[in-house]
């Protein structure tokens, strides 16, 4: 298979081998946008790194022959418990966008997060749609807007609405500062056309924050007909308030890195929301996913499903729809391997004992 930057994706083994053929293939100022985070990017790192200080262990010799990765989440069935998180401004990336994204998501049956900051309309991405969309929302300042949006893409077809918590404003974006970026021609948000102000002001002097509150978390379910997940939960008091609020799933992210540096890492965090959580409504975790037993050791400390932001959206820059698919059967394909070495033939079979404990 060849694709639009004349890579050969059958080459790229793994997620490292894609970011490496995409940091080569992009503009340097779309790529340092993807790749960048917050300050000092230690938070970006820590997603990464400490997955690696859990540990598997392995049971031989169990009946592997139903092997099966798929799962439920919300009442729908996936294939595998991984979606794709919502990254803004696919347009930068592939001149497709996110119709290209869709479409891949489509093919593998993963539900895909489409971003506020989309540079393609919802009604568009729903017409190549053939997994579930879930919209992820960025209230603005005039509330009947974002009323006016929620309305809108419940309208279109969105499965699920997740609204992002973490980012009153997007933080000390050091990388992307200096290297601005423009949109290319023709390109514009269609989701953000009518918000008059943007969502928060930062400039050298002045910072103004978002003004989002527990209220309006209420507010929203209130308005919602689909399930509403917070997106950038990242304590236990923060998830149980979110469930007493009427929220339906939590999202444990710190934004990929990319708004407050020196947060923990997700996986870290992710036993303490789980725990708060007690099994009342499915916690999602996203940040440093890049292996197959990554999503296993998310699993077995109590997340439904994990999410990828970057490693797909450098799928989509070396090779569109066919990158973006080529990312998730590589996650696929690490899933059910570890899932046989581990001696796990289902997904329900994945929990606290695949990780070893050095006490024990
Ligand atoms: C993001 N992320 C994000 N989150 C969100 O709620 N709304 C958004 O518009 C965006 N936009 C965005 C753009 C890009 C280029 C990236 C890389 C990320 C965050 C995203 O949903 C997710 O939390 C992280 O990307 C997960 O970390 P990894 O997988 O990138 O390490
Ligand atoms: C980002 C914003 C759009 O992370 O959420 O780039």
């Amino acid at each position: 298979m060849s694709a639009d930057a004349g890579v050969n994706l059958e080459l790229l083994l793994n997620l490292d081998d894609v970011e490496d053929a995409a940091r080569t293939a992009m503009p340097r100022v779309v790529y340092n946008y993807v790749a960048g985070g917050a300050a000092d990017e230690i938070t970006v790192r820590w997603n990464r790194e400490r997955f690696s200080d859990y540990r598997l262990r392995q049971r031989v010799l169990r009946d592997l022959s139903a092997l099966d990765c798929s799962t439920t989440l919300l009442g729908r069935r996936m294939p595998l418990p991984l979606l794709l998180a919502p990254t803004a401004g696919h347009c930068f990336t592939h001149p497709r966008g996110e119709l290209a994204t869709a479409e891949a998501a489509g093919a593998m049956g993963v539900t895909f997060g489409l971003s506020s900051g989309t540079h393609t309309s919802i009604e568009d991405v729903m017409k190549v749609a053939k997994a579930p969309i879930w919209y992820q929302l960025y209230v603005v300042k005039d509330r009947g807007v974002t009323r006016d949006l929620v309305e809108r893409v419940q309208a279109a077809g969105a499965e699920a609405i997740c609204v992002t918590v973490d980012s009153p404003l997007d933080g000390a974006r050091y990388r992307q500062q200096r290297l601005p970026m423009a949109l290319p021609p023709g390109v514009t948000y269609p989701h953000l056309a009518g918000s008059r102000e943007p969502s928060s002001i930062q400039t050298l002097d002045t910072v103004i924050p978002a003004n989002l509150t527990w209220k309006d978390v209420e507010w929203l379910r209130s308005i919602c007909r689909v399930p509403l997940l917070l997106k950038g939960v990242m304590s236990g008091e923060d998830a149980a308030q979110g469930i007493g609020s009427g929220a339906d799933g939590i999202m444990v992210s710190n934004h990929g890195g990319r708004c407050l540096d020196t947060l923990p890492s997700t996986i870290e965090v992710l036993p303490e929301v789980v725990a708060a959580v007690a099994g009342k409504v499915p916690v999602i975790v996203d940040g440093g996913v890049r292996r197959g037993t990554d999503i296993v050791k998310a699993l077995a400390l109590g997340a439904a499903a994990v999410q990828i932001g970057r490693p797909y959206v450098y799928g989509l820059a070396i090779g569109g729809a066919a990158g973006v698919e080529h990312v998730i059967r590589i996650l696929r394909k690490e899933l059910l391997m570890a899932m046989c070495l581990l001696g796990c033939a289902k997904i329900s079979d994945i929990d606290h004992r695949v990780l070893w404990d050095r006490k024990a």
